[in-house]
C-alpha cells in the first residue's frame, strides 16, 4: 500500500465531493457462482439504498445470500452484474488492488467465527489493520487503548485468540474493525456462535457504534440487533422480499465527516481514505498528523 492505486479509478463520475444523505447504492445486482456446469444464483437483481448513519438488517434463511451480499458490499468478491456505489465511488469498478486501499479507511468488517489472526495477540489482532494504513505509531498506541477499554478487554491484551471466550474474541472482532475508524459496518451473523450475555454484549457494542454515526449493515437472527434497526430486509432465493422500517434514518446533516476523510489542502475538495494525493487537482497530501 505504498504508492496510490490507481487513483484515477476512484474519482467520482461528477465533480460533487460532497457527502450525501445516500452512503452505499446498489443497482440490480447479481451474483452467480458457477461449479462446473452448474450456475448458482446467490443474488438476483438487488436494488436498495442505505442512508449515511442507518442500522440495516438483512434477515432470511440459509443460504438466502446474505454472506453473498455483505462480501461484495465490502468488496471482498464482485458482482457478476450491477453497480455497487460507496459515497461517489463505484466500487463494482475497482482492481483488488484499489479496492483493498478504499476497503482500509472506510469499511470493517465483522465475521461470524471472528477471523483473528491465531499468532497475534489481542492487542496485536486491533493494532494490525493500523499498521496497514501507516498510522503514526503514537496514534496507533492511542486508538489500541481507547478501543481495548471500549470493549471492556484492558485485561486480556496479550492474550492469543484461544486463550479467550467466544465472547471476548468477537469483542476484539469488533474492536479490529473500528481500528481504522471507518464511516462503514458490515456484520455477517456476529453473535451466531455466542451465548445470551455475550450477544448482549455485542449488541450494546453495535448500539454504541450506531450511535456514533457510523452505517452499520447486518446479517443476524438476533433479536436485540433486530431491534435496533432502522430497517429490516427480508432476503429469500437472492431477491429482497420485504423491507419493514422500524425508524427513521438518523439526520444525516448531524453526522460528522467521518475523521478517515480528509480536505484537500488545494482545492477544498473532500478525499477518501487510503490516497496520497488529490483525486481531483493531484496535489500531494501532507502526512496526516
Ligand atoms: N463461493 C461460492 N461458490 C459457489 N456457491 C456459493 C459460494 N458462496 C455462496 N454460494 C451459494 O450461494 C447461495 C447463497 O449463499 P450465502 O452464503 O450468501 O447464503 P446465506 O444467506 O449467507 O446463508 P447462511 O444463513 O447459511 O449463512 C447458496 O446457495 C450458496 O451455496
Ligand atoms: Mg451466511
Amino acid at each position: 500500500m505504498e504508492e496510490d492505486a490507481e487513483i484515477s479509478e476512484i474519482r467520482p463520475s461528477d465533480s460533487d465531493y460532497t457527502l450525501k444523505r445516500e452512503i452505499i447504492r446498489c443497482n440490480n445486482i447479481t451474483k452467480e457462482f458457477e461449479i462446473g456446469e452448474y450456475v448458482v444464483l446467490a443474488l438476483d437483481s438487488i436494488s436498495f439504498e442505505v442512508y449515511r448513519g442507518e442500522f440495516i438488517v438483512f434477515q432470511g434463511p440459509s443460504g438466502a445470500g446474505k454472506s453473498t451480499l455483505l462480501s461484495l458490499l465490502g468488496g471482498l468478491d464482485s458482482p457478476s452484474k450491477g453497480e455497487i456505489f460507496i459515497e461517489w465511488v463505484k466500487i463494482s469498478d475497482l482492481s483488488e488492488e484499489s479496492m483493498s486501499v478504499f476497503r482500509a479507511g472506510t469499511i470493517g468488517f465483522i465475521f461470524q467465527n471472528y477471523n483473528l489472526i491465531s499468532s497475534l495477540t489481542a492487542e496485536e489482532n486491533i493494532l494490525f489493520p493500523m499498521q496497514l494504513t501507516g498510522m503514526e505509531p503514537s496514534i496507533q498506541e492511542q486508538r489500541v487503548h481507547m478501543l481495548l477499554e471500549k470493549i471492556n478487554l484492558q485485561e486480556r491484551t496479550e492474550h492469543l485468540p484461544f486463550q479467550l471466550s467466544s465472547g471476548e474474541q468477537q469483542r476484539v472482532g469488533i474492536a479490529r474493525a473500528m481500528a481504522n475508524d471507518p464511516t462503514i459496518i458490515l456484520a455477517d451473523e456476529p453473535t451466531a456462535n455466542l451465548d445470551k450475555r455475550s450477544s448482549k454484549i455485542i449488541a450494546e457494542l453495535f448500539s454504541d457504534m450506531s450511535q456514533e454515526g457510523k452505517t452499520i449493515i447486518i446479517a443476524t437472527h438476533d433479536d436485540k440487533l433486530i431491534e435496533q434497526a432502522n430497517r429490516v430486509f427480508t432476503i429469500e432465493d437472492g431477491k429482497i422480499v420485504a423491507e419493514k422500517k422500524q425508524k427513521e434514518a438518523p439526520d444525516f446533516e448531524t453526522i460528522p465527516i467521518p475523521t478517515a476523510y480528509r480536505k484537500c489542502p488545494n482545492c477544498n475538495k473532500l478525499i477518501l481514505p487510503g490516497l496520497k494525493s488529490c483525486s481531483f487537482c493531484g496535489v500531494v497530501l501532507p502526512k496526516k498528523e
